[in-house]
């Protein structure tokens, strides 16, 4: 790894949405304080309500699932705010915070883990989806993938945070 800390391969940038369970709840604020109090910088944040268009291109890895149908229908169920999170291997780090995509085995002190609790075998056995708060990006390739399609050019912003001196 490069000693040169300002060496961009390091600094990554992940797409991250809060789906309409944490919108309806208002708890969108409380969670995106955690994501910058971490020192992760937002580059682009924007509320939308997704058509199935885009949900199913976003998910296209689940295609074929059985929970396919019930996931589009809920992150399409109302407004999502997705963003873009910058910062040192933003996309891993956002995701431990995040936690395991499963309420009940999410641990404490994640955001799953924190904010929900149900599990998947409950929500299948309800017909309804899996509601876990956040989205966020898996990986570096589902990173650029996500942002290119969530977002234009021009909705990406480049700044300097007061504190990115001692964050980064
Ligand atoms: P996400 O993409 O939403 O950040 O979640 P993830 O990577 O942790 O999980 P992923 O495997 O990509 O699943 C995407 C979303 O689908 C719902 N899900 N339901 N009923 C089920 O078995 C099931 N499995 C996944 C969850 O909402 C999950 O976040
Ligand atoms: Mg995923």
């Amino acid at each position: 790894m490069s000693k040169d800390p300002d060496n961009p391969e390091t600094i990554e940038r992940t797409f991250i949405a809060f789906k309409p369970d944490a919108v309806q709840r208002g708890i969108v604020g409380e969670i995106l304080h955690r994501l910058e109090r971490a020192g992760l910088k937002i580059s682009a944040l924007k509320m939308i309500h997704a058509s199935d268009e885009l949900l199913e291109e976003h998910y296209s890895e689940h295609k074929g699932k059985d929970f396919f149908q019930n996931l589009v229908d809920f992150m399409g169920g109302g407004p999502v705010i997705a963003g873009v999170l910058e910062g040192v291997k933003a996309v891993s780090v956002v995701r431990k915070l995040v936690g395991e995509t499963e309420p009940y085995e999410a641990a404490p002190g994640t955001i799953r883990g924190d904010y929900s609790h149900v599990s998947v075998e409950h929500a299948n056995r309800k017909g309804k989806a899996v509601k876990n708060v956040i989205h966020a990006s898996g990986n570096l390739e589902e990173a650029r993938k996500e942002i290119d399609l969530w977002f234009d050019e021009d909705e990406i912003f480049t700044y300097e945070r007061t504190d990115d001196d001692h964050i980064r």
